[in-house]
């Protein structure tokens, strides 16, 4: 794994999108895996810097998000689909059609995850997959757990999870229980993965996978089976 150290947040931040743009330059029919949370939102301000300003070009490229809640409508201000346009997508070139989140509003969410893999082989697979990581090792809403299901599916949230992402909502209880998530093999297959990880509260996830060995009880570790896996850490997040 290359490892990248940051002094802080906006040192990442500029790391990340450098490397995007740099992919997005050399294709720009280049397909993105993208996350959400409060880690990527740095990286998504800089990228939209370099599009206005001519920079980098968004209109041929295809987003992949990793995942979404379940279910939920796309107008809520707390879906993933709302989260990427306000902090991306609207300040961008992209077109809407190359844009891909996971749907939290279908019935039939089995068939929206089949599909969904499905739309991300025909875009040729990811070219580049940019992470974050939960406290717990999750990646997407691959929580930790005795199995992982490979492909894009539909999981429950741990207790962990929703206490975690209760900050954005009025109480824990109306964070959705389940998730549309893209599996460790969807994001095994990217090319290339970058990997985020900001603040001490995130040590302990950056020492399970910098330990190199692989488990499903810490999702990350599955990075490990990567070839090309760059970690983009700050200083307070680094732990050996
Ligand atoms: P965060 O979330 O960027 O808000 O820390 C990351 C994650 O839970 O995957």
């Amino acid at each position: 794994m290359n490892i990248i150290l940051c002094k802080d947040y906006e040192a990442m931040s500029a790391i990340a999108a450098d490397i995007i743009a740099k992919q997005v330059k050399s294709n720009k029919t280049s397909v993105l895996g993208l996350p959400t949370g409060s880690t990527p939102i740095g990286t998504y301000t800089k990228l939209a810097e370099m599009c206005n300003a001519g920079e980098i070009d968004f209109s041929s490229v295809k987003t992949f998000n990793l995942d979404e809640y379940y279910p939920i409508k796309r107008d809520n201000d707390q879906s993933y689909y709302y989260f990427m346009y306000k902090n991306f997508f609207s300040k961008i070139n992209i077109k809407p059609e190359n844009v891909h989140v996971p749907n939290g509003e279908v019935e039939d969410a089995e068939k929206e995850c089949k599909e969904y893999e499905e739309a991300i082989a025909a875009a040729g697979g990811i070219d580049l997959q940019m992470l974050g990581i939960g406290q717990n090792g999750h990646i997407g809403f691959n929580e930790p757990d005795s199995e992982l299901y490979p492909f894009t599916h539909k999981t429950s949230l741990t207790e962990n999870t929703i206490l975690a992402n209760a900050r954005f909502f009025e109480s824990a209880s109306d964070v959705p229980t389940n998730a549309l998530t893209m599996g460790m093999a969807s994001i095994l297959s990217a090319k290339k993965i970058i990997i985020l990880i900001n603040g001490a509260n995130k040590k302990e996830a950056t020492k399970a996978l910098l330990k190199g060995t692989v488990t499903t009880s810490c999702p990350a570790t599955l990075l490990n089976l990567h070839p090309d896996v760059t970690l983009i850490c700050t200083e307070d997040a680094y732990c050996e």
